[in-house]
């Protein structure tokens, strides 16, 4: 299996979920701005909920994307308040011909004093755990 992992984030909370979830894949956590060049199994795609939508950047960087080289994308992120942010994604990804992976990780973000600290330590092994899965 061949793995590449982008993300999104305005705070650093994604940033940190992406290099837990990276780790485990052995690849590195790159952001949005790094093409995803070679070929892979799954795209982990870390991103967030911004006044309750995801990021321009976030939808650009989908819909450019080649199935050539992207087979399946794998949703991850946080939110303070909403839930996962998948649905937002896969209408892009629909649009491109690139299947969304059912399973996808979601945790509480920090927003403004909520949620205080998180993705916490917790949180951060969760998301490990979750890509664990994807190691065969
Ligand atoms: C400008 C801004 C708008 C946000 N709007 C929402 C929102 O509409 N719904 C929600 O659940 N969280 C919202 N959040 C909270 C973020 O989704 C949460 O803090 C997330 O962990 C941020 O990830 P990041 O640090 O990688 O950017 C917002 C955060 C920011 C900075």
């Amino acid at each position: 299996m061949t793995y590449a992992v982008r993300y999104y984030t305005k705070t650093g909370n994604t940033k940190k979920l992406a290099e837990a979830v990276a780790k485990v894949l052995g690849v590195e956590a790159q952001p949005i701005s790094v093409p995803v060049s070679e070929e892979v199994d799954y795209l982990f795609l870390g991103n967030s909920y911004y006044a309750f939508t995801i990021d321009p950047e976030v939808r650009d960087f989908v819909a450019g994307l080649d199935k050539n080289k992207v087979k399946k994308i794998v949703n991850f992120g946080s939110a303070a308040m909403m839930n996962s942010t998948r649905k937002k994604v896969k209408a892009v990804a629909d649009r491109v011909g690139i299947a969304m992976d059912e399973r996808e990780f979601h945790c509480k973000g920090e927003f403004k004093g909520i949620h205080k600290g998180r993705p916490n330590a917790d949180d951060l092994k969760a998301a490990e755990a979750f890509a664990k899965q994807y190691v065969k």
